[in-house]
């Protein structure tokens, strides 16, 4: 059964997440732990202190080095980890995460999630990290919403995790370094003149097949060139 343990100032945040969500969904199903672990347990004066202002000067303030070196080692151990085991620290400055490595994490063991804060971490910290990891080229307040995306995304990928089973994760976008997933639609067969296209209407599962991969093609080349490259 795959762990996450999620590290955090702000625990508060998972709440919602963790009770309305797929996620939620899988744990209680036994497919996966999460744990959000509160960094201020880990700090030792009376105002749970876990950050302090920079050598050098500047503005904010910096996660320390104390709390977080005791947390992650709480959860992972000391470094070598155990094999199977990630710890993902959140910075605009990582890895772009991606569907692959939603599917790596979802072939782990155990996965802990730091989430900074503040201005960010001492330097010192990262060398806990086995992956620097980022959600995009954009700078949030804390990694809570990152390390979320980050669970949601490597939760779902977890067998008997979604309602259709494995083909549903299969057929998405991005699924295995593919491109973007055929257009979809539902009831009604026309709305407000916007008719469904009628080989979907038809049954005929080969043609249905072969037209959802020549438009999840068509789709890619046209809104992520990229991945066709
Ligand atoms: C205000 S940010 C620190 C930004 C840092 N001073 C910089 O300029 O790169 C505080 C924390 O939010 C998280 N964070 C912010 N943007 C992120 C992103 N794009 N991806 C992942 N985590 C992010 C990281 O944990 C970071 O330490």
């Amino acid at each position: 059964m795959l762990r996450l343990d999620v590290i955090s100032v702000q625990p508060a945040m998972f709440r919602g997440f963790l009770e309305e969500s797929i996620v939620a969904r899988a744990v209680a199903k036994g497919l996966c732990e999460v744990n959000i672990v509160n960094l201020r347990d880990f700090a030792h004066d009376v105002h749970r202190k876990v950050d302090d202002k920079p050598y050098g000067g500047g503005p904010g303030m910096l996660m320390m080095c104390g709390p977080w070196f005791e947390a992650v080692e709480a959860r992972a151990g000391a470094k070598p980890y155990p094999a199977g085991t990630r710890v993902v620290m959140t910075s605009p400055a990582g890895r772009r995460f991606d569907q692959r490595m939603a599917e790596e994490l979802s072939a782990e063991g155990h996965v802990v999630f730091m989430c900074g804060h503040y201005e960010g971490f001492d330097a010192r910290i990262e060398s806990l990290a086995t992956d620097l990891v980022s959600l995009g080229d954009f700078v949030m307040t804390g990694g809570e919403l990152a390390a979320a995306a980050m669970v949601d995304a490597t939760v779902r990928l977890l067998p008997g995790a979604l309602g259709g089973g494995p083909a549903a994760a299969a057929s998405e976008s991005f699924a295995h370094g593919g491109g973007l997933e055929a257009p979809q639609y539902t009831h009604p067969a026309e709305f407000r003149g916007m008719k469904v296209p009628e080989v979907l209407l038809s049954g005929d599962h080969a043609k249905i097949e072969a037209w959802r991969r020549r438009e999840a093609l068509r789709l890619t080349e046209k809104e992520r060139p990229d991945l066709v490259r």
